[in-house]
């Protein structure tokens, strides 16, 4: 009910800033085409490691995500537990190399300094990556118990309307951010469980996200902000 209510607040917002990208796109562009080539666009997965595989195919879709991780205290543990995340899914197919690979440390450095009323709708502008796609966010799993995530382009951009553009996923694989895992978000792979748009989902190149390493029982749910890539295949 909550993650439903902030998801229309993004969504409104979310249709200004789609408007203003679709005209500048179209200029640099020439055909109006929201995406460009994303073939070459690989993942940079570590060697030594098996939990993420990265498919063979081409990616449907490579997005900056920018939001929060949300957390509550555990009082068995004393640790904080995932209660979901919210992010805004910004295009990145555009990007000349250094800029794509250096994105989400940018994104980060602006999303992290912003004052509590910014939206994380507004920060692809401020890294080249205006062009929202859709949303990241956790809804009741299929099963009837517990969350699952999903990606949702259902309200925005050019699949807006088309209520099959969404990716409800279950997680496959894990691993521990190579640099400074107590900070970065886990990497994950995820399949595909409900939707048309992608069968496989990756979360790579986190940037914060992490919760402290533990809790005062009883306190407050707690919001960390993050970036990362998402690939979609
Ligand atoms: C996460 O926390 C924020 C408040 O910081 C709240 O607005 C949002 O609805 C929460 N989302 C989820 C999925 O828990
Ligand atoms: C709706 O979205 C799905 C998933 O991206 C796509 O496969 C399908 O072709 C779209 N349908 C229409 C009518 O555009």
């Amino acid at each position: 009910m909550f993650a439903f209510k902030l998801l229309s607040a993004l969504s409104s917002a979310a249709l200004l800033v789609s408007a203003a990208t679709l005209s500048s796109r179209k200029d640099s562009h020439g055909n109006g085409k929201e995406c460009c080539e994303i073939s070459k666009d690989t993942m940079d997965l570590p060697p030594d490691q098996t939990a993420l595989v990265a498919p063979t195919t081409d990616p449907l879709f490579v997005m900056l995500g920018v939001g929060i991780q949300n957390y509550t205290c555990s009082s068995t543990t004393s640790t904080y537990a995932s209660i979901g995340a919210v992010a805004s899914l910004f295009d990145i197919s555009c990007l000349e190399k250094s800029d794509f690979a250096e994105v989400q440390t940018k994104a980060f450095k602006t999303w992290s300094k912003a004052s509590a009323k910014t939206k994380a709708t507004s920060i692809g502008a401020t890294v080249g990556a205006p062009n929202l796609l859709g949303f990241h966010y956790f809804v009741t799993s299929p099963s009837g118990t517990g969350l699952s995530p999903k990606w949702d382009f259902t309200s925005t951009g050019k699949f807006a309307g088309n209520a099959t553009a969404f990716v409800l996923a279950a997680k496959v694989g894990d691993m521990a951010a190579p640099t400074n895992p107590a900070v970065n978000v886990d990497w994950l792979a995820l399949n595909n469980v409900q939707g048309a748009l992608a069968s496989k989902v990756f979360r790579i190149d986190t940037v914060g996200g992490q919760p402290p390493s533990s809790c005062v029982p009883g306190s407050a749910p707690i919001s960390v902000k993050y970036t990362s890539k998402y690939f979609l295949f």
